[in-house]
């Protein structure tokens, strides 16, 4: 017998000005001042979203299959040792990771809802529907809104298992990185659990070819920051007039994505009421993606009372997914 597709719940949290205003924060924020910096969540709007779906597919950038084969071999553990009833995913995008999740929740017949959580109305409304076609009897709640700052709603759902995949938590400062992860741990309740896929440290050369590809993707993705900014803000940023410098910054254990003026230059962002001179040489830092070791993850999350419950990595060895259990 089918059981009935249940419609999707769409969630806004966001004012529908919040993307413009926070952009403008941001910028007078993060490129007023030096060293310039602006925070990655800018760089995906549709265009950027495909740069990135391109990167995950490059020979060179790892990350994506290696998490891909630890869920696809541990999603049946990951179920039977949560006995998670809801499934949270944040900065869910569309991946076919969710599904691998999703298959062994519902195999398992314990899942009554997946609750989605994306900055995109438009991602969120896709997924959910395809979701709710695909999973008939799992209640869809899509949540607009940012993970950094709305996850007291999750308070709501009981026996629930916060997956945050793909090594996002990398693109956090170390100081929004505890913050964060101590807000997600007010939002769950004891036996709740987290899935968190993280990218662990390595050597400094395949960590550069991860983010310096050979077909330039990184290097186009990195630049549409500033279409980003062109668009949204009436700027005049030449992306040609800037070099892509990543580095390996050893001391802090992050990649550390740089765009270079090669010449001195004038940049109008009327937008943000700004006007930006920047000399020859002088540099925007775009995103940071900070590495792990196996220990660190495990310290971080134990301070803010998650315990370990598993950590797998991929043969190799080169990212990590941690299950952790609220205390
Ligand atoms: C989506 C943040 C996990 O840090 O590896 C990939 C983004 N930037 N190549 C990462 C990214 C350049 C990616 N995360």
């Amino acid at each position: 017998m089918n059981a009935r597709i249940r419609t999707p719940h769409l969630a806004v949290l966001l004012e529908p000005d919040w993307a413009a205003e926070a952009l403008v924060t941001d910028v007078r924020r993060g490129l007023g001042t030096v060293p310039r910096s602006l925070p990655p969540k800018w760089l995906y709007d549709e265009r950027g979203s495909q740069l990135f779906d391109r990167i995950t597919r490059l020979p060179e950038y790892y990350p994506t299959e290696a998490e891909r084969s630890i869920l696809a071999e541990r999603a049946d553990a990951v179920a039977a040792l949560s006995g998670a009833r809801t499934l949270v995913e944040l900065g869910s995008g569309t991946s076919d990771k969710t599904r691998l999740l999703l298959d062994a929740l519902t195999g398992a017949g314990q899942l009554d809802r997946f609750v989605p959580v994306d900055v995109s109305a438009e991602i969120l409304t896709e997924a959910a529907e395809q979701i709710a076609q695909r999973y008939p009897g799992v209640g869809v709640d899509a949540v607009v809104g940012d993970f950094t700052l709305h996850l007291s709603h999750l308070t709501r759902y009981p026996n629930k298992l916060v997956a945050f995949l793909g090594g996002t938590l990398g693109n956090l400062y170390l100081e929004e990185r505890a913050a964060f992860l101590g807000a997600l741990s007010d939002a769950l309740s004891p036996g709740d659990h987290l899935l968190l896929g993280t990218d662990l440290v390595k050597e400094a050369d395949r960590l550069i070819s991860a983010y310096d590809d050979s077909a330039g993707v990184t290097e186009e993705f990195v630049k549409n920051a500033l279409l980003v900014l062109n668009a949204q803000l009436g700027g005049d940023f030449d992306p040609d007039a800037f070099g892509y410098v990543p580095f390996w910054d050893s001391r802090m254990r992050r990649m550390d994505l740089r765009l270079r003026a090669e010449v001195p230059q004038r940049v109008r962002l009327p937008g943000a009421d700004l006007e930006l001179d920047l000399a020859a040489g002088e540099e925007i830092r775009i995103e940071i993606s900070t590495k792990f070791t196996p220990d660190q993850i495990a310290a971080e999350l134990g301070s803010v009372d998650l315990g370990v419950v598993e950590q797998w990595t991929d043969p190799a060895g080169d990212f990590a997914l941690t299950l952790a259990r609220r205390h």
